[in-house]
């Protein structure tokens, strides 16, 4: 686990290095002492991450600034806690369809359950099954997504719907609502939130 801690941290510093608008809202976590918090323990991998681990098409998914931190994942997913929401939140598509997993968080987030602890960051990991409508979301932390497998299509606001792929890198502002819809691919990002770690996001109105 400190080995893809080590692998998320340095791949969150070449991003804060190649961006200055990442770097101001992300940097800081990059000096941050992360406490491994003694009593993790992983809860039982849903189905669902199982399933997408086993499907992944490492060909089709290379770029250079993601595949290190991809291959760390794929040798230690399954040391992670893998969340999954309510349908109270989103429906029963997406409770069932995405999957959250928290490399770093707060210390009193017993739901996200990470193994490394932080104040007002939070960073790991998502899956998203194939054929699956993410719909308008927001939430006051800003966001930020990396693509680490996975053809999808992000929208933000009421902006066309775009193409992103492994390496492309997605910022999400407060309060701007935010869509992913998924085809073919199953998709496995890295994301980190920074802000009130405690604010949960919501449906946006209309979506
Ligand atoms: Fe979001």
């Amino acid at each position: 686990m400190d080995e893809l801690l080590e692998s998320a941290l340095i791949f969150l510093r070449q991003r804060c290095e190649e961006d200055v608008g990442i770097e101001t809202i992300f940097g800081e976590v990059l000096d941050m002492e992360l406490v491994r918090k003694g009593d993790f323990e992983a809860r039982a991998l849903p189905s669902l991450v199982t399933t997408t681990f086993s499907n992944l098409n490492l060909d089709k998914n290379q770029h250079p600034n993601t595949l290190p931190l991809f291959q760390n994942l794929i040798q230690h997913y399954d040391q992670l806690s893998w969340a999954q929401i309510s349908p109270n939140y989103g429906g029963e598509a997406i409770a069932k369809g995405f999957s959250f997993a928290s490399l770093v968080g707060t210390p009193l987030d017993g739901w996200r359950n990470p193994p490394f602890i932080a104040e007002d960051f939070a960073f790991g990991f998502t899956i998203q099954a194939p054929q699956l409508n993410y719909p308008p979301h927001e939430h006051e932390p800003i966001e930020l997504y990396s693509i680490l497998h996975g053809e999808s299509f992000w929208q933000q606001a009421n902006s066309e719907f775009e193409k992103k792929t492994a390496g492309d890198v997605i910022l999400h502002h407060s309060f701007v609502p935010h869509a992913t819809e998924t085809k073919s691919d199953y998709l496995v990002t890295f994301y980190a939130w920074s802000g009130n770690l405690n604010f949960q996001p919501t449906m946006s109105p209309n979506s």
